[in-house]
């Protein structure tokens, strides 16, 4: 849901609002370290390593560096660092600069990571007293020149491919103590001539009071031979990133930005600060480690609108580069670099370090049904009836907040939702669940237990002055719960116990909306900076070391926020149940806990476009479970625009209709009825390939890859690709170009690969790379790759739970040697226990001679009832005489259908139970 709309109409006035309101969010120029940061152009950097004071411990290169004043002939240490440099597992590097001894602890960002990264070796192999060489396990080297600090990773042909420090931006602001220097001015007065915003500074009526004072940190990073930079979503820009030479950088920062504009480098809800370079020679990347407001430039040395001195300096008229620069408010220089070198390595790479999203709920992959707001219990159960009466398959029903009680979170509505047990009851019994939403703002309200309870216990986070602090959001005066003191997250994950929150039970998920957090009346609707978050000390640390400021961790508030709720959830089954949570704030490790959104978009045509690239971004950075607002949150689809999105939606992988409270009702039997019927097929194509998007899930858990894939991934020697976000890939088998334009008759598709892709409704085949293809209404542009095989269950029920035991059906698109293959995972769509090998994965192998199904995982069984209902083999060309199925020692002869006009051969009712091994071989 949502934002300021009501606040904005009842609070300030404003009518028709129709944009978003640029000047409450800042500029780089309005953002202190920005400013000063992108002016910081020196000609040389300052930092030089100190070649005496090197030590190689393990995988752990330490060193200190220094820098020295460059105006001084004795070159006097103005300032000592301490630097790292660790070799990972999976080809990947760490660089560390913090201070040697700072005043007190720099924050260190502290979710990100799926725990501490696995070492690899590290070897110092040369030290000719300028450069240093190393090279980890995989053969990658380390190129450290001292003076000035540059390092250079290379690749494993010994080819440079990625550099830091080379445009000297690397810099550590160091923490100061304050010291008020004044001078007198002409007119006898004292003036304070600290440099301007050192020690506070100001955005409209906001004053940020800065007690560090300045501790920005920043660093530029190098990718020769890249064409394109992808990465650090959240933004409503293209895939492929754009160069910042002229306008803003990109930002991170999490935002609740009331309706956000499109093709924007502007912040937005999430910040996931991973960056990937794509050239025909290798991918790359670099996560910068940061929680702070993050702005990024990006440089491309091959534009020939770019000439400075410095660039040719740099590059020496090399023409292929892409440069970027990470610009952080505080922390300290963390930077992951990725060696790649494809985009399938460096991805899985990126999961790594963050970790990978466990399997999903299986229902929480089917449709889900929202709206701000079903008001009441009888219009819950209307709305559940009428997908059964119209025969539409629906798994989740959800609550926006008016079900709570005057929006105290953990409560109900006594009126409107008076049974709430009842009503889950009701919905559980069509297999379908109930998601509700909690947010991170706690209602000031004397006498609402969660308030008592944080403000007696001190769980909320503090203003700069130490006391509670106190914001606007959706039920009022609000104070926010401090999920980095581990009292306050243990506290709240009891919360979700089902004793605590009567009326839920294992089938009720949950929404983590407003968890930027959003702040109605903060600085850029969120927390100030100088808020206090719980910080556990150590001895002597009192005062400002006592605490962090919300600038630290505000990008990773949201995580801690998603982190109690899944304790929570997990706590309230005894870790047996796999939980559901929704979240608009994204950081790194997001993907851990939750499923995205794309937030507050408009029911227009370019939001619909917007979508895909926005999920493509998020996805490459950890993020595969990404949908949009189905339908468009604000203002109202009509007909086409609806059915487009739910086309859509059907193949994206979190599948949710949702609109805002003062929208006319949309659901889908609200339209005229050839509508309706179009809404119908969407989501029966979504239900019959539910087993083929949780087995891409299930891959993605346990090797890493997207689930949803930009063309560069699969096919990353084909430049064509690059730039194209307006199509994808589902697994590697399936190609989706959703049509995003009102009254369209035909749409271009790309078809990359040089193979076949065969129409998914006809199953003819493609050979052009470049095809027009026809649309009607009811056509969504869809292609199997020649070569997969794909699960499929055609018998379309009310939710994905009474389809478990329903059998499959597997299509499989030949490739030009005639032959396929595929997987298919299987287990109970819930549990854990598949940690105790209670699922199948298997391959599904396809030759002219036999099919076969085989366990990838011998180990693994589940006793599926499932069994094989048909198989469709497209581009058949010789068709065999006879068939016959093997299981166990039984043989069956099968009945086959040739259709001539599309090559395609049917086997029907083979009738092998998908719980044990199988083959079918053929004669001719
Ligand atoms: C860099 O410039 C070249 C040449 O203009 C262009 O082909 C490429 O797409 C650009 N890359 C980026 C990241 O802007
Ligand atoms: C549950 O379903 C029954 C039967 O349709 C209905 O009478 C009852 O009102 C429902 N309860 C709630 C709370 O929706
Ligand atoms: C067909 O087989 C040949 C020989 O094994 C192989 O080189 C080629 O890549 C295969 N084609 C496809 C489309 O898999």
């Amino acid at each position: 849901m949502k934002t300021l709309a009501l606040l904005a109409v009842v609070v300030f006035t404003i009518s028709g609002i129709c944009a978003v309101d640029r000047n409450k969010f800042k500029t780089c120029d309005q953002s202190g370290f920005c400013k000063r940061l992108r002016a910081f152009k020196p000609e040389k950097s300052q930092y030089e390593l100190n070649l005496d004071s090197v030590l190689v411990h393990g995988n752990v290169l330490s060193a200190e560096v220094v820098t020295r004043d460059p105006a001084d002939e004795k070159r006097t240490v103005l300032w000592q660092y301490a630097f790292k440099l660790s070799a990972l597992a999976d080809s990947t590097f760490r660089v560390e600069l913090d201070e040697a001894d700072p005043l007190y602890p720099r924050y260190r960002t502290q979710l990100a990571l799926d725990g501490e990264p696995r070492p690899d070796s590290l070897k110092l192999t040369s030290n000719d007293n300028s450069k240093l060489t190393l090279v980890n396990k995989q053969g990658h080297k380390v190129v450290i020149t001292a003076k000035p600090l540059k390092l250079e990773f290379l690749d494993q042909n010994g080819e440079v491919a990625v550099v830091l420090n080379e445009n000297s931006q690397l810099l550590v602001e160091p923490l100061r103590v304050r010291r008020e220097k004044t001078e007198e001015d002409g007119d006898g007065n004292q003036v304070n001539v600290e440099e301007e915003g050192t020690w506070g500074e100001s955005f409209q009526s906001h004053h940020d009071s800065k007690p560090r004072g300045n501790e920005a940190v920043s660093l530029d990073v190098g990718f020769p031979e890249a064409d394109h930079v992808y990465g650090i979503p959240e933004h409503t820009d293209g895939l492929a990133l754009k160069t910042t030479t002229s306008g803003d950088p990109y930002r991170l920062y999490n935002l609740d930005v009331f309706e956000y504009e499109l093709d924007s480098r502007m912040a937005i809800y999430g910040s996931v600060p991973v960056m990937y370079a794509h050239g025909p020679k290798r991918t790359v990347g670099v996560f910068w480690h940061n929680s702070a407001e993050t702005w990024i430039d990006v440089v491309n040395y091959s534009d020939s609108n770019v000439v400075s001195s410095i660039v040719n300096l740099v590059t020496g008229g090399q023409k292929r580069r892409v440069d970027a620069r990470f610009m952080s408010e505080s922390g300290i220089v963390d930077v992951f670099v990725m060696m790649g070198s494809t985009p399938d390595e460096v991805f899985k790479q990126y999961i790594t370090l963050t970790g990978a999203k466990p399997i999903p709920p299986k229902f929480s992959l089917g449709y889900h049904q929202c709206r701000w707001n079903y008001v009441d219990e009888t219009d819950v159960r209307t709305v559940d009836e009428n997908f059964d009466e119209y025969d539409i398959p629906m798994d989740v029903m959800w609550l926006d907040i008016e079900y709570t009680n005057k929006k105290m979170y953990f409560t109900w509505d006594p009126i409107k939702f008076a049974n709430p047990s009842e009503m889950v009851a009701n919905l559980t019994a069509k297999g379908r669940k109930l998601v509700v939403i909690i947010d991170p703002h706690i209602k000031r309200e004397a006498g609402y237990f969660l308030h008592e309870d944080a403000t007696e216990l001190g769980y909320y986070v503090k203003d700069k002055d130490g006391k509670d602090y106190e914001g606007w959001c959706w039920p009022g005066s609000s104070s926010y719960l401090d999920f980095f003191n581990p009292a306050a997250t243990k506290y709240y994950s009891e919360r979700y116990r089902f004793e605590n929150f009567p009326g839920t039970s294992k089938d009720v998920h949950l929404w983590n909306d407003m968890n930027e957090p959003s702040v109605f009346n903060g600085p850029e609707i969120t927390m100030p900076k100088d808020c206090r978050h719980y910080k556990p000390t150590q001895d002597g640390e009192e005062g400002i070391a006592s605490f962090w400021e919300h600038r630290h961790v505000h990008n990773e508030y949201g995580l801690w926020n998603l982190r109690s709720t899944h304790d929570g959830m997990m706590d309230r089954v005894d870790g047996k149940y796999r939980p559901f949570i929704l979240t608009r704030a994204v950081f790194a490790g997001t993907q851990r806990y939750a499923a995205i959104w794309t937030g507050d978009n408009s029911a227009e045509w370019s939001f619909l476009a917007a979508s895909i690239p926005m999920c493509l971004s998020l996805a490459i950075a950890g993020n595969s479970f990404c949908g949009s607002d189905v339908g468009g949150f604000f203002k109202y689809p009509e007909a086409e625009l609806m059915t487009r999105w739910y086309q859509a939606g059907a193949y994206q992988p979190f599948f949710r209709a949702h609109s805002h409270i003062e929208t006319k009702r949309r659901e889908p039997w609200l339209y005229p009825p050839t509508t309706t019927a179009l809404l119908r097929d969407a989501n029966r194509r979504r239900y019959a390939l539910l087993d083929y998007w949780y087995t891409l899930f299930y891959e993605h858990s346990v090797q890493g890859l997207p689930v949803i894939r930009p063309l560069f991934q699969q096919y990353p020697n084909d430049p064509e690709t690059y730039t194209i976000d307006d199509e994808y890939l589902l697994g590697n088998a399936l190609l989706i170009k959703p049509v995003t334009s009102a009254g369209a008759t035909s749409i271009n598709v790309y078809l990359p690969g040089n193979t076949l892709w065969y129409d998914a409704d006809t199953y003819m085949p493609h050979t052009e790379a470049r095809i027009t293809q026809p649309v009607t209404i009811s056509k969504i542009p869809v292609y199997q790759r020649g070569g997969s095989i794909i699960p499929r269950k055609e018998r379309i029920r009310r939710s994905s739970t009474l389809m478990a035991d329903d059998p499959y059906s597997l299509v499989v698109a030949l490739d030009s040697n005639n032959s396929a293959e595929g997987t298919l995972y299987i287990d109970d769509g819930e549990t854990y226990e598949y940690k105790n090998n209670k699922f199948i994965y298997a391959k599904i192998e396809y030759n002219s001679k036999h099919m076969t199904y085989t366990f990838i995982n011998d180990n693994a069984h589940y006793p599926t009832k499932s069994w094989l209902e048909r198989v469709v083999i497209a581009g058949i060309k010789t068709p065999p005489k006879s068939a016959k199925l093997q299981q166990g020692d039984k043989s069956t002869p099968l009945q086959m259908t040739l259709h001539k006009g599309n090559d395609v051969l049917v086997l029907r009712k083979p009738g092998a139970s998908m719980g044990k091994p199988w083959t079918i071989t053929f004669a001719y």
